[in-house]
Order: structure tokens, then C-alpha cells, then sequence
């Protein structure tokens, strides 16, 4: 009897546990985007499923050095291009904007990777990029990088309050 109830107790306690979710396609919000255009993407109301998934985020991480914008942006501290870890937002911090930055390129020197990169790893960099600011949950950021880097990890950044934008929804 008091092993079925410490049974039934563990399957309770388990029962209660936030499983952190893994969609494996892209986000609704990258269907339907056929043209490539990206014109009217600054849609801010656009949700990134992938920041709800670790491997989603980690592979942005891979992807932000393989693609080299570790190169201009440095760790997303920023040196020929804008520090990516700060407040300062120059075409806006929520994942629509964020994706046409990185899709459609930037006047000012930000290349377009649009033609190049498939669609689900843009997505995935998006969420790597709004993780270097803290503004994912600490359960899905990634955490301390292997290679030597004096920062705090993703995980543990303080969520910085974009300027000049209203504040990110609870999650
Ligand atoms: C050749 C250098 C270069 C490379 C490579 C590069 N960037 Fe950039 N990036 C820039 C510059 C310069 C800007 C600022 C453009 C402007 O102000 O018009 C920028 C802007 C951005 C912005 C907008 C920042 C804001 O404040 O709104 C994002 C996001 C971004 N880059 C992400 C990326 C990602 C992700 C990659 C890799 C896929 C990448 N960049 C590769 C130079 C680069």
C-alpha cells in the first residue's frame, strides 16, 4: 500500500512537470512566404515558435558562427555591425523585424542572407539573436559555450527592455 501511494505520488509529481516543447517544422509564421519578398514582414504580433525549443535555439548558435556574423558582430557585442546583446534596437528587437533584418539585409552593411539560408534556419536565428539579450527563458537559452568566453551564458542574461518598445508578453 505505501509503495502504490509513493507510486502514485512520483507519477503525480512527474505529471506536473513543464516539458519544454520541441515543434520540429517552422514556425506558422514562416509559411506562406513563398515570394521571398519579405516586404511586409515588421508584423510584431509574429510568434518564433522556435524560442520554446533548445535544439531550435543551439542550432542558431551553430549557425551564427558557421554563417560568419560572428565575424561583424562579434559574440553579438558588436564591431563592424551593431551590438546584438544590448538594448538599442536599430530596425526593432521582435522576431519579425529581427527576420527581415537577417533575410532582407540592412542598408547600412547587414548582408542578405535570405537566398542563401534556408527559411527554418533564419527562424532559428532569430531566436539565437533574441537570446543574446535574455529575452528567452532561461530553460531554453543556451548555456555556458564550450569555447572560452568571459560573458554570462545565454541562459543567465538579464532580460534587457528594449528602448523605446513595449515590454516583452509574459511567458
Ligand atoms: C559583413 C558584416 C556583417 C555580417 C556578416 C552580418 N552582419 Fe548583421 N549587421 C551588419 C551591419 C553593419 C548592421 C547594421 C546595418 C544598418 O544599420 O543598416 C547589421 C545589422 C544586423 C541586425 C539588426 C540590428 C538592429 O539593431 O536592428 C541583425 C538582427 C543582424 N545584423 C543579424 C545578423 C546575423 C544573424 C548575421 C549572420 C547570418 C549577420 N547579422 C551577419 C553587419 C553584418
Amino acid at each position: 500500500m505505501k509503495r502504490a501511494f509513493a507510486f502514485l505520488a512520483t507519477v503525480l509529481v512527474l505529471a506536473g512537470c513543464y516539458r519544454e516543447q520541441r515543434p520540429v517544422k517552422a514556425p506558422p509564421a514562416a509559411s506562406g512566404v513563398a515570394d521571398r519578398s519579405y516586404a511586409a514582414r515588421e508584423d510584431t504580433a509574429v510568434v518564433n515558435r522556435y524560442e520554446e525549443n533548445a535544439f531550435a535555439v543551439s542550432q542558431g548558435k551553430t549557425w551564427f558562427r558557421a554563417y560568419n556574423c560572428n565575424g561583424c558582430h562579434a559574440s553579438g557585442g558588436g564591431n563592424s555591425g551593431p551590438a546584438l546583446m544590448d538594448a538599442t534596437w536599430r530596425y526593432g528587437s521582435d522576431p519579425a523585424s529581427i527576420f527581415t533584418s537577417i533575410a532582407a539585409g540592412r542598408p547600412n552593411g547587414m548582408p542578405a542572407f535570405g537566398k542563401r539560408v534556408p527559411e527554418d534556419q533564419i527562424w532559428q536565428l532569430v531566436a539565437y539573436v533574441r537570446s543574446m539579450s535574455g529575452q528567452l527563458s532561461g530553460s531554453v537559452a543556451p548555456s555556458r559555450s564550450d569555447s572560452l568566453y568571459p560573458g554570462e551564458p545565454e541562459s543567465r542574461r538579464e532580460p534587457e527592455q528594449p528602448k523605446g518598445e513595449a515590454p516583452p508578453a509574459e511567458r
